[in-house]
């Protein structure tokens, strides 16, 4: 097989010699972004679609626009008042910032015009939107092209009827209901908007599949179909598609040639090998790319360009996911949508931060809950190697909030389902497809059926990815034939029945589709340490001793614990990587709580403290050595103050003041069965197999030292924090130096209030404020304090637990842009960022 597969290629070689130097354009078939001049307006009149109507007076806006995110912020924004029975509530209470105390409920009407050339009514028109919040109704030139309630998912239209020679003006009108939502959804045309303008005969819409069915070292079979939007005028003609497929570095790897006939009217099927491929994972992200060119008559009619990546997976029942034969465990994270301050408009530079800061944390995987995710996040995760969950419904038909997706089920269901996997289902970044999560059918005789039903059209539509949904109900699920039905069991939370799910479930394999829900707050402890359930305080915030959970939630060891011991379990999403806008459990009702405190990461993108947990166990490519708490506690002098450490190494010294509080070693000898007690749990026994802790150290100013020693016994790294002295000036720094200048590009400047050495003021909260001069201009800041209601564009704000994060954007022109961050009482600061 080997041998006939290697001669076959090598013919194939000298057949790709020949045709390598084909260039490719694209001159058939023209992307427009609709990025610009757009008129916005939160009114509603039905005469807002006709053309002639004068929005002279609208806000001019540019898409992705979140008309929501600018606040201000409210109490009475989307209230619900409400019982919340899956976070065990039994009566209705006032729910404040659920979705995140912003004005996003409501109408909003976009309009753009655009010119089109004499020629358009001989051309195919699509219009494709991103994503658009929500219940989008679509118009062109004052008639209605047709409607998509889904907020999340990208649609398209075809057009071409109702475009003409000249200008056109698309109208979307959109709605978000009230209770429609369990966090903050964001609001508008808030990703993108493109047109496409082909030939009549194309290659149609997300038209070409492509898979890697055979990997073998020295080549890989590449399976492309490719379905072509033919018109009956051209029925007689011959047409040809020629793929050719590039790698990396844009050389020609492999080609197919073939005529398209009558009888290929769903998907002409095409086979290319490529030799030596080289595989897409996490640590080789890499790409190759088919482009797909359509002949009539021997005349070029589309082109086509999709990435891809070659990969295999596999599932393997007792054994786990196995990523191009390997087993690969999931250290994943589950992420909401939006983007702290930038709200939900999507932004690429912001998402490729995001995936940056998760992968130094040694994240491999994404889960996009609860929805379908953003173009650009997908092909960050491929570019940059990150695999991705894609979710699909956080509801079916019986309703979590009342005016969910459940209003939409019936109708919408199987069609949302098949765009997600059409959008993305070449994309290598994509591993799995989840169809809902936490779905209040788990506990219904029907449940199983739309499981399956949904399932299903996965399958159909690409049967080279397993399916999962995320199960909080192990009880009902694992007794019925709900959680069977799935191709992998995923659960959330309750990892103490992962056993007895893997003992009734036929699949034998556990997924941990959502874990932990830590709470914490960045900066902030609470003493005494100990182990807390939905704790509460006067300030809002939760502790950053990574101590404190929600009722139905854990801490990231009792999660650690079953994947490393439970040989069936492959891995987990913590929930969640990044803060997002909304439930702030557990202060359901305090306003002005707004924004979650699950985040390893806070909302403005700096770590908490459970970041380097994390780090220190996922991450084994880098050392991580980090000492908690801070170490400016006036007033606390004499009193305990538990240190503790997350590291990599095996065991460390502490030392206050150079006197030492002894050795801390891992303790390997804890297992996940004789840590299940209450006791174990309260007593963290189980936290002593992960973190280093010094439970009975006590305050004094001064300075707090851990010698980490390596397996072998030495002394293997140092590090040390520091009480600060009184506030003297402003740390600056910035994440990027070197933007581009596309108008879209953004640097993330941390500000920290520091001492005159440079040490953080941990507990300042000073007003920062900001300028930018040159070629930039300030776009946001956040302080990750989930109950500030300073708003996200003022170009000031009060430090939280001492620091903030100011955000700057870049203009079309290049040159330098010069920031500087002032505060009263201290020296200002000031920066440069390259523009190119
Ligand atoms: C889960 C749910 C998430 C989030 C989380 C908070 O039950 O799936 O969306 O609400 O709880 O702990």
């Amino acid at each position: 097989m080997r041998n006939f597969c290697t001669r076959k290629l090598r013919q194939l070689c000298s057949l790709i010699l020949t045709c390598s130097c084909f260039m490719v354009s694209a001159q058939e078939r023209e992307e427009i972004l609709l990025d610009d001049h757009w008129k916005f307006s939160r009114d509603d009149e039905e005469t807002f679609s006709a053309p002639l109507f004068d929005d002279a007076k609208w806000q001019t806006v540019s898409v992705p626009h979140d008309w929501a995110i600018y606040g201000p912020f409210s109490i009475h924004n989307d209230k619900q008042h409400t019982a919340i029975t899956q976070d065990g509530q039994k009566e209705a209470l006032e729910h404040a910032g659920r979705t995140g105390g912003l004005p996003f409920v409501g109408t909003g009407w976009y309009r753009r015009k655009i010119t089109l050339g004499k020629d358009v009514q001989d051309k195919r028109s699509m219009l494709q939107f991103d994503g658009a919040m929500s219940n989008a109704v679509v118009f062109v030139n004052g008639k209605r092209v047709g409607n998509w309630p889904n907020g999340y998912n990208s649609f398209y239209f075809d057009i071409s009827a109702f475009v003409v020679p000249g200008e056109n003006v698309i109208a979307v009108r959109l709605e978000n209901l009230s209770e429609s939502s369990r966090w903050y959804p964001g609001a508008g045309l808030y990703r993108n908007v493109h047109l496409i303008l082909s030939n009549k005969t194309k290659i149609a819409h997300w038209g070409t599949y492509i898979t890697t069915p055979h990997i073998e070292a020295d080549f890989a079979e590449v399976s492309i179909k490719t379905q072509i939007d033919r018109q009956l005028e051209d029925m007689e003609e011959t047409l040809v598609l020629r793929t050719e497929v590039f790698d990396q570095e844009r050389q020609a790897v492999g080609y197919g040639n073939d005529t398209i006939t009558p009888y290929d009217s769903r998907g002409k099927q095409q086979t290319i090998f490529v030799s030596n491929p080289k595989l897409w994972s996490p640590d080789t992200p890499t790409l190759y790319t088919a482009v797909s060119k359509l002949y009539v008559n021997g005349e070029l009619k589309d082109t086509y360009e999709t990435p891809f990546g070659i990969r295999s997976i596999e599932i393997i029942p007792n054994k786990g996911f196995y990523l191009n034969g390997e087993k690969t465990v999931f250290k994943g994270v589950c992420m909401h949508h939006d983007l702290g301050p930038l709200g939900a408009a999507v932004n690429e530079s912001a998402i490729r931060r995001q995936i940056r800061i998760l992968k130094d944390m040694g994240v491999n995987a994404i889960r996009t809950s609860h929805n379908m995710p953003a173009p650009e996040f997908v092909k960050a995760c491929d570019e940059m190697g990150m695999m991705v969950m894609a979710e699909s419904f956080d509801e079916w038909k019986l309703p979590k909030v009342k005016n969910g997706y459940n209003l939409y089920f019936d109708e919408w269901a199987e069609k949302d389902l098949v765009n997600l996997i059409h959008h993305y289902r070449n994309n290598p970044s994509i591993v799995m497809w989840c169809i809902g999560n936490e779905v209040p059918e788990q506990a219904s005789p029907e449940g199983s059926k739309v499981a399956r039903f949904l399932q299903d059209i996965c399958h159909r539509e690409d049967p080279t990815r397993p399916v999962t949904q995320g199960m909080d109900n192990p009880d009902a699920v694992i007794n019925s034939s709900f959680a069977s039905t799935m191709d992998v069991a995923g659960f959330n939370y309750r990892p103490f029945k992962y056993r007895e799910a893997y003992k009734k479930l036929q699949q034998q394999i556990i997924l941990g589709s959502e874990t932990a829900s830590t709470i914490s707050s960045r900066g902030v402890y609470k003493f005494p340490v100990v182990r807390r359930s939905m704790a509460k305080y006067d300030d809002h915030q939760a502790s950053s001793y990574d101590v404190e959970h929600c009722s139905w939630s854990d801490l990231p060891e009792d999660n650690f614990i079953q994947h490393e011991d439970l040989p069936y379990a492959i891995g987990e999403f913590v929930w969640t990587g990044f803060d997002y806008l909304g439930e702030p459990t557990p202060y359901y009702t305090d306003w002005p709580s707004h924004s979650s405190l699950f985040g390893i990461v806070d909302l403005a993108g700096i770590p908490k403290d459970r970041y380097y947990l994390y780090r220190s166990h996922w991450n084994t490519k880098e050392k991580t050595l980090h000492i908690l708490p801070h170490w400016s506690w006036p007033g606390r002098e004499g009193d305990t103050t538990p240190v503790f450490v997350y590291t990599n190494y095996p065991k460390a010294e502490l030392f206050i003041n150079g006197k030492s509080q002894g050795i801390q070693s891992k303790d390997l000898s804890v297992t996940r069965d004789d840590s299940a007690d209450k006791q174990s749990l309260d007593s963290f026994v189980r936290q002593k197999r992960y973190r280093l802790m010094w439970m009975d150290t006590r305050y004094e100013p001064g300075v707090v030292k851990v010698v980490a020693y390596d397996a072998a016994g030495h002394i293997a790294a140092v590090d040390s924090v520091v009480t600060a002295g009184k506030p003297y000036g402003l740390k600056l720094e910035v994440d990027r130096p070197i933007l581009k200048a596309d108008g879209k590009d953004l640097a993330y400047i941390t500000i920290s209030v520091v001492d005159q050495h440079g040490i953080l003021c941990p507990m300042d909260d000073r007003e920062i404020s900001f300028t930018v001069k040159g070629k930039g201009n300030f776009k946001a800041v956040a302080n990750g304090n989930p109950a500030s209601l300073e708003s996200f564009q003022a170009p000031k704000m009060k430090a939280f637990s001492g620091k903030l994060v100011a955000v700057l954007e870049t203009t079309k022109e290049r040159g330098e842009i010069i920031f500087e961050a002032s505060a009263k009482g201290v020296k200002k600061a000031m920066v440069s960022v390259r523009s190119e």
